[in-house]
């Protein structure tokens, strides 16, 4: 089937009560029929020690086990001054190396994530693409999902009740799973 894309989400938030894995939970009641979003949970990582990069921790062999098993890649990252969450950072740094082994390269991503400010993560969003380029992943551009003001946008559940930011991550996953569609056709990737 065309349309049968496996997805990892990952959360850039610890928190139980997470505004950013509460937009995972919700985009994986909006995919495109017949693809599937599992979510990677980052507590389990410890920090990233380079001594340790050919010998990681199970949990680290598990990250790269379930990123190289995914067609593609969603991430939800909350902004940390300014930045992407340093939980989301180490987790990226872990499953790039060693050198040479990254299991990000060539993947294609999807970029979303919610804050309780107005700029709704943009600045940690854009990092998140710089970062991008040195791991040769392959983001949609648009739409940018940026969820300002989420405390408005779930309920105290975690359950998404705004209809504009429904609509935003229906056609980001629409256009994700065209997108690795259009990169598995590439005889470049
Ligand atoms: C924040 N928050 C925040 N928000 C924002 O819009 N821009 C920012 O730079 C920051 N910086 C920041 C730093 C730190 C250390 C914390 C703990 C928080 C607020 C942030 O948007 C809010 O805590 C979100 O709810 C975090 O996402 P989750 O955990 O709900 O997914």
């Amino acid at each position: 089937m065309k349309h049968s894309v496996r997805i990892l989400g990952i959360a850039g938030s610890l928190r139980k009560a997470s505004y950013n894995r509460a937009a995972l939970r919700a985009a994986s009641g909006l995919l495109p029929e017949g693809c599937t979003l599992d979510t990677f949970d980052l507590s389990g990582l410890p920090g990233f020690n380079e001594e340790f990069e050919r010998t990681p921790p199970p949990s680290v062999v598990d990250l790269k086990k379930r990123i190289h098993a995914a067609d593609a890649v969603l991430f939800s990252t909350p902004e940390y001054n300014y930045s992407v969450p340093g939980v989301l950072k180490n987790a990226i740094d872990w499953a790039s190396r060693p050198y040479g082994e990254s299991a990000w390269s060539g993947k294609p991503a999807a970029i979303m994530g919610a804050s309780v400010g107005n700029i709704g993560t943009a600045r940690a969003q854009y990092h998140l693409r710089q970062m991008m380029v040195f791991l040769n992943m392959f983001p949609v551009n648009q739409p940018e999902v940026m969820i300002g003001n989420a405390a408005k946008r779930f309920d105290s559940d975690g359950n998404l009740t705004d209809d504009d930011t429904r609509q935003h991550i229906q056609q980001l996953m629409v256009t994700l799973v065209d997108w690795t569609w259009k990169l598995k056709a590439s005889p470049a990737s």
